[in-house]
């Protein structure tokens, strides 16, 4: 570890931002007076309990029963989508009121409809009931008991540590509260933090902490804060999952203690109001999709996202960016986008272009799309102080920056030296900040948007944590304490808000660094400034399969590490690595030497292509688990515990992903292994094979240990799934929408197995106006079905589909025939028999009509 941070020094001198911040402590923060003093016992007023007739909510008083408190409204509301809501705030208010961020819900939260519960009312208790939710109120101490179906979940403030503090003249307004849950064995969640998947018990460490801080080169294993914060909480178990989400923008700390099936948390947020609401589960799909319906899924992205992103800190010219797609194209390595880091701009001046380095930005972006390439600029919030940058004077001009505590305009260091920051939080800022996309080479369709630096990061504040004081103020006379942790949030609405009204409207791609719950409907996120060590490629997996279960599945790592230089055998294990979690960019800092993999020799070169083309091939699965995340709320990539909840051993596997239910990728993240563990789940009767193996089965019975060499990455497809390809290599995924499919189905005992497949056009919001096919593959009884699986639905222009790879198929197939609007032909068909694979090759199928292919078994074995 030692040696590891000396490297890291020496890699940052050159991007030194000057005096080194020190991240806070519990103990330097309100965190320490939480954590360590004597709480005010409250009671509810049972007597005071009602249910408003127009909401539905019961709304009541919280008294004070012991030391100093105030009066406290308590509000407790069941929403129809079977999740409780408790809100607790100061009967009287203070100007501005205590801060909520409501924005963070779906349509502000106003959409929920609370249901009408029925109340029972004993001496000490009330119980709130709807369908099978019950929460039992207990007057004295207050306390909430939740039950699904009679069984006891979870308890809020089981043992009194509920705090609400009210002096504002000291800055004292923190709040706490601890929540425990039964039946659990694991707590997951609370992203972004370096760490396990399994939350660690903190009670003896420092707590998980949440404030979006600009932290390069990050400490890993740890609870430090990072660049988001989503505070959704799960409790998983073998027999039970629910879960919580604390709902607030302000500094907020967790800690964690993991019990014998059970997991207590207390929540502790520095201002505002307390918002908490409790997913009943029963299981960790059911508790994670609860969660989407609070804060809402990921738009579905353009088809070209999932491709490959080329990034570096920076290209420095408009001739080097289109001499990389040059490059890639003449080594037949493909790639889907250019990114433009801060040295295009002028002096860092966001919304210009250097007048050299960048003169021609239109003939840059044609340059680009001519080869079907989109180009992502990044766009920071900070803002040059310069009297003649148009974007300053009208943000001074229209008091559109955040302000210091005397109310002039706060100014910092950032990327351009002095600097002021817009207030996202004012809708009039937005606004103005949203039109700035329709211009200044914004407007292009095919110009994507990265905001980083949104934590906000102020350089030269040591004090503050390289951020906003905390005492500055935004819109509405907020203080930067109570909103810290939502304003790059407030960014990339702003960002959206302006992509969505260029002239050619598509789906616009946003990457954000800061984030907060809700992200994902408006951008895509990263890990942020990584390093080159084995340390990042491995704790990416983790980072990214918690903001999966945090609603935000598109998620990745800098491949082969941000600052650094990574050895040849970490950069190929990367690329084989990345191309498993959803967001696939190689990226580079300003002071390491280029590493685009046509630099690298031929063997390398070959492998990332090899990578490269894997990810291509499985384009259809990525696409379409991206349209039914926007669907139901399912995560896109999935820890194996997440469909495997009995498994204890796999509670802890965080180095695998599932990609939906079917493919488990299992790529080696590990320096000069020569044997790879996996894990395979499912039980006996559970076959996965490994693609990598020319499909050799392995039984989902635990550990295997797997030979692998530097050509390996162990990924496997489950027995009885369908898995929809396109394995024509291209240099650029739009190269691909009229090449057929390869369908591999993968038999299973039964001789069985199903599949998705969803198509549409890969860019517009015509599927919205159901112009797209989503179809059920089902392969039993020898014969395959294509199914329609949404009336109305519509897209003639899906590619067909041309050969069929049948793993495990039925014996002795002596014909193949395949009927599409009732007309039959006969397929041709090879077996293999040293890996048991039946290839039906050179047909057309259409999606759009439905068909079916038979296959006939000599008589003997049928
Ligand atoms: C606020 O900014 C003004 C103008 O730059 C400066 O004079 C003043 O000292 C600042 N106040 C604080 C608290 O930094
Ligand atoms: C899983 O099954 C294989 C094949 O039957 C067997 O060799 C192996 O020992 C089993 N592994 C475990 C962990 O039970
Ligand atoms: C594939 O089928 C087409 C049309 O039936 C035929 O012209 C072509 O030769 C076939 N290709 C191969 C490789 O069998």
């Amino acid at each position: 570890m030692k040696l590891k941070l000396v490297l890291l020094i020496t890699f940052f001198v050159g991007v030194s931002y000057g005096n080194d911040p020190r991240w806070n402590d519990c103990k330097d923060t309100f965190c320490n007076r939480l954590r360590g003093s004597p709480k005010v016992s409250y009671s509810v007023d049972l007597a005071s309990l009602k249910i408003e007739e127009q909401t539905n909510k019961l709304v009541g008083s919280l008294n004070p029963k012991s030391g100093n408190g105030a009066k406290l409204a308590l509000t407790v509301s069941l929403l129809e989508e079977e999740i409780f809501h408790i809100s607790i705030d100061q009967e009287e208010h203070s100007t501005p009121p205590r801060y909520r961020a409501h924005d963070a819900l779906v349509e502000n939260g106003e959409a929920f409809n609370t249901a009408k519960p029925s109340i029972s009312k004993s001496h000490a208790t009330v119980d709130v009931s709807y369908k099978n939710l019950k929460v039992t109120i207990y007057e004295y101490p207050m306390k909430f008991e939740f039950y699904n179906n009679n069984r006891l979940f979870s308890v809020v403030n089981p043992n009194n540590r509920f705090v609400f503090e009210t002096d504002n003249q000291n800055n004292e307004v923190a709040i706490g509260l601890d929540v425990s849950f039964k039946d659990a064995q694991r707590a997951y969640g609370l992203p972004e933090h370096a760490d396990h998947l399994a939350l660690r018990d903190t009670v003896k460490e420092e707590p998980y902490r949440h404030f979006n801080l600009d932290y390069g080169g990050y400490e890993i294993e740890s609870t430090q804060a990072l660049y988001g914060s989503i505070g959704v909480l799960y409790a998983h178990g073998n027999e039970y999952s629910s879960g919580a989400f604390w709902l607030n923008a302000a500094q907020s700390w967790f800690d964690i203690t993991n019990g014998p099936n059970q997991i207590d948390a207390y929540f502790m947020s520095e201002s505002g109001v307390l918002d908490l609401f409790i997913l009943p589960g029963p299981t960790l799909p059911h508790a994670a999709k609860q969660y989407t319906k609070l804060t809402g899924t990921a738009p579905l992205p353009q088809y070209f996202t999932l491709g490959y992103h080329q990034s570096r800190y920076s290209y420095m010219t408009q001739d080097e960016v289109v001499e990389v797609v040059t490059k890639f194209d003449e080594n037949s390595l493909p790639i889907d986008v250019m990114w433009l880091d801060i040295d295009y701009t002028e002096e860092k001046k966001y919304f210009t272009w250097d007048p050299e380095r960048f003169s021609d930005p239109e003939k840059l972006i044609s340059d680009l799309t001519k080869t079907n390439r989109k180009l992502v600029a990044i766009i920071d919030p900070h803002i040059k102080v310069d009297d003649t940058y148009f974007l300053h004077q009208t943000a001074t001009k229209e008091h559109y920056y955040i302000r210091n505590s005397t109310g002039a305009d706060f100014q910092g260091e950032c990327w351009p030296g002095l600097s002021s920051y817009l207030d996202f939080l004012n809708p009039k800022v937005r606004e103005y900040y949203s039109q700035l996309y329709l211009d200044h080479h914004f407007q292009n369709k095919d110009v994507h948007v990265w905001n980083d630096m949104n934590e906000p990061a102020v350089f030269k504040q040591p004090n503050d944590e390289h951020t906003m004081p905390l005492d500055a103020i935004h819109y509405l006379g907020y203080k930067h304490r109570d909103v810290h942790n939502i304003y790059g949030f407030y960014q990339t609405i702003g960002t959206r808000t302006g992509m969505l009204q260029r002239k050619d409207k598509v789906r616009p791609f946003i990457l954000t660094r800061s984030h907060f719950a809700g992200i994902q409907r408006y951008a895509a996120i990263w890990t942020g400034d990584n390093s080159a060590t084995w340390d990042y490629l491995k704790i990416s997996f983790p980072m990214c399969l918690t903001e999966a279960l945090a609603g935000v599945s598109f998620c990745g790592a800098d491949v082969a590490g941000f600052s650094g230089i990574p050895d040849d055998e970490l950069y190929q294990r990367w690329y084989q690595a990345g191309a498993w979690l959803p967001f696939y960019r190689g990226h580079s800092a300003i002071d390491v030497p280029r590493r685009e993999p046509y630099l690298y020799g031929e063997d390398i070169k070959q492998r990332v292509l090899v990578a490269l083309r894997q990810r291509y091939a499985h384009l259809p699965v990525w696409y379409t688990l991206f349209f039914e995340h926007e669907q139901t709320g399912e995560p896109v990539i999935r820890p194996i515990t997440y469909h495997y909840p009995k498994e204890s051993d796999a509670f802890d596997i965080e180095n695998e992903v599932l990609l939906g239910s079917n493919i488990l990728a299992a790529p080696v993240l590990e320096r000069g292994v020569l044997q790879n563990r996996v894990y395979l789940p499912g039980g006996n009767e559970e076959i996965w094979y490994n693609i990598d193996e020319n499909f050799k089965p392995y039984r989902g019975n635990g550990s295997h240990l797997l030979t692998v060499n530097m050509d390996s990455v162990p990924v496997f497809y489950k027995s009885g799934s369908i898995i929809p390809r396109k394995d024509t290599p291209r240099a650029v995924s739009a190269d691909t929408h009229q090449d057929p499919y390869t369908l591999y189905i993968v038999l299973n005992a039964e001789g069985r197995a199903e599949g998705k497949l969803y198509v549409d056009d890969g860019e517009s919001f015509s599927y919205q106006q159901k112009k797209f096919n989503y179809v059920n593959l089902v392969f039993e009884k020898d014969t395959l079905t294509v199914l329609n699986l949404v009336d109305g639905t519509s897209y003639p222009d899906a590619a067909p589909i041309k050969n069929l790879v049948i793993v495990n198929p039925p014996l002795a197939v002596t014909r193949v025939q395949k009927t599409e609007e009732s007309s039959t032909i006969e397929l041709n068909s090879v077996y293999s028999e040293n890996n048991n694979v039946l290839f039906v090759n050179n047909f057309t199928a259409k999606l759009q009509n439905g068909f079916k292919i038979k296959l006939t078994t000599t008589p003997s074995s049928a």
